[in-house]
């Protein structure tokens, strides 16, 4: 009796498919860029170490009390200390990638190139020289928000000197480690810079103007983007052969009801006024979307303001920023439900540009950052958008992951929940979609200073004891189980 029952059960599990009808079985291809990534204010600490100039962040931060705890990365993980640490890290999770930032203004302390700061390109010199002795390609990040505190007293994003002295920068850069960097990254996230940085006004430099700055930046931030490019293409690109995009935030905008065609364009309206605005232009006709145009633009004179406040691209300027990057790169968190609003007449608000409300999906679990549901499928429906809307473009997500309560020591099952499914999404949309996906990169390394949060909640695959002068650094649950997944380079048969 036993025997048969054991055989029947055998046979239900078997046969029931389980774990299959939700998870989808394969690999990626040869090659696959599996990565970690870091963010330098978030993890290098050394905040005024060997004549490193203050940032934006470091002067908000040390003046300012909305941060949890009132906490700052001036020691943070204390990479900067601790180079070799981060490398065994990553040496044993057998990562193929690590994508990190450059402090700039460890590099040039006032933001420019007659400020150099030897001791701090030697410390970029270290890192890049030890990642490549294990193997690990640098995908290098240029600018990261932490803008240097003396270009942001004289100029700041909204003036259009920025794009020069950013490319001054970006070509040093290239100059100094682009015979062993090959991926580059300008940007990260213009999209919050525009709008947490000068609309919300919640991050650095903290300017609360919705209706108009966030556009402004964004148009100079586009522009020294495409510049940087162009320094590459034309001046390093034919002796280095690397690789240089921006990396664009997306959230997966799901309609509220998609048989309500209102609900449908709203949610695509969303898709526009976060990635669209800076897509749009990089990866299709060196313009804002139609969207954008329209509710910024057109529908601004037509509620009485003087003129679009949207800023517009010369045809010279059009030409210039279209096919502005090699390959796509995006971050991704979560999934938001969008319905369609008829705009409240305040300038103060972003609905008013938006004609959009954006919700939270019911059904999903939460994490520690309540607004940043785990939503899984909506990494797949957006490598299909971003395939649909871009003309197939090789796709390297550079950010993903899952916040958990920072004292989360090595029991993150949550976490491993989380990539289990959100890489399988990306595998689906890989091997069932036929969307070219080239890399994926986990967000983070280790707990870090996660910016509006302190250390409140921690996205690394690594524990790190902030109470411990040393920084001790453990492996979660979640970094075995990374390992894992690169080592069979998925999930196969
Ligand atoms: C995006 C940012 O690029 C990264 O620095 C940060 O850690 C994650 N969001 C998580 O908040």
């Amino acid at each position: 009796v036993k025997i048969i029952q054991i055989l029947i059960l055998f046979l239900c599990v078997h046969f029931s498919n389980f774990d299959r009808k939700m998870y989808h079985y394969g690999t990626f291809p040869e090659g696959f860029s599996w990565g970690i990534s870091s963010s330098a204010y978030q993890i290098e600490g050394g905040w005024n170490a060997d004549g490193k100039g203050p940032s934006i962040w470091d002067t908000f931060t040390q003046t300012t009390d909305t941060i949890p705890d009132k906490a700052n990365g001036n020691v943070a993980c204390e990479s900067y200390n601790r180079l070799n640490e981060d490398l065994y890290m990553l040496r044993a999770l057998r990562v193929k990638s690590y994508r990190f930032s450059l402090s700039w203004s460890r590099i040039f302390p006032d933001g420019t190139r007659k400020s150099l700061n030897q001791k701090g390109v030697d410390y970029y010199n270290r890192l890049i020289d030890g990642l490549i002795a294990y193997n690990i390609e640098p995908i290098v990040t240029i600018y990261h928000w932490d803008l240097p505190e003396a270009l942001q007293k004289v100029y700041d994003w909204d003036k259009a000197e920025m794009i020069d002295i950013f490319n001054d920068y970006c070509d040093f850069c290239f100059a100094t480690f682009g015979d062993r960097v090959k991926f580059w990254i300008t940007i990260n996230q213009p999209q919050t810079i525009g709008w947490s940085g000068y609309g919300l006004g919640n991050m650095p430099p903290n300017v609360k103007d919705p209706g108009y700055r966030p556009y402004i930046v964004a148009h100079n931030l586009i522009k020294a983007h495409a510049k940087a490019y162009h320094t590459y293409d034309d001046k390093y690109r034919q002796s280095q052969g690397g690789l240089i995009s921006i990396a664009l935030n997306a959230d997966w905008a799901e309609p509220k009801d998609v048989s309500i065609r209102r609900e449908v364009v709203a949610a695509d309206r969303a898709m526009q006024f976060q990635l669209g605005w800076f897509a749009h232009p990089i990866f299709k006709n060196g313009d804002y979307p139609d969207a954008l145009k329209w509710q910024v633009g057109n529908k601004s004179e037509i509620q009485g303001f003087p003129q679009s406040r949207l800023p517009s691209f010369t045809e010279e300027e059009k030409n210039f920023i279209k096919g502005t990057a090699d390959v796509f790169c995006v971050n991704h968190y979560t999934t938001k439900i969008v319905s369609h609003i008829t705009a409240r007449l305040s300038p103060e608000s972003y609905e008013y540009d938006w004609d959009f409300k954006e919700e939270e999906e019911n059904d999903s679990p939460t994490t520690a950052i309540p607004n940043q549901k785990v939503v899984a499928w909506g990494l797949r429906r957006l490598l299909n958008w971003i395939k649909e809307e871009y003309g197939d473009p090789e796709i390297y997500i550079t950010e993903n992951g899952v916040a958990t309560e920072a004292q989360t020591t090595w029991d993150d099952s949550d976490r491993v929940f989380f990539y289990k499914a959100y890489i399988d999404e990306a595998l689906k949309a890989y091997e069932l979609d036929g969307v070219t996906v080239k890399g994926y990169i986990a967000t983070s390394l280790m707990d870090s200073f996660e910016w509006l949060n302190g250390y409140k909640v921690g996205f690394g695959l690594h524990h790190v004891d902030f109470s411990n002068p040393n920084r001790s650094r453990t492996p979660k649950y979640s970094a075995h189980f990374y390992y894992n997944i690169i080592k069979d380079n998925g999930f196969p048969f």
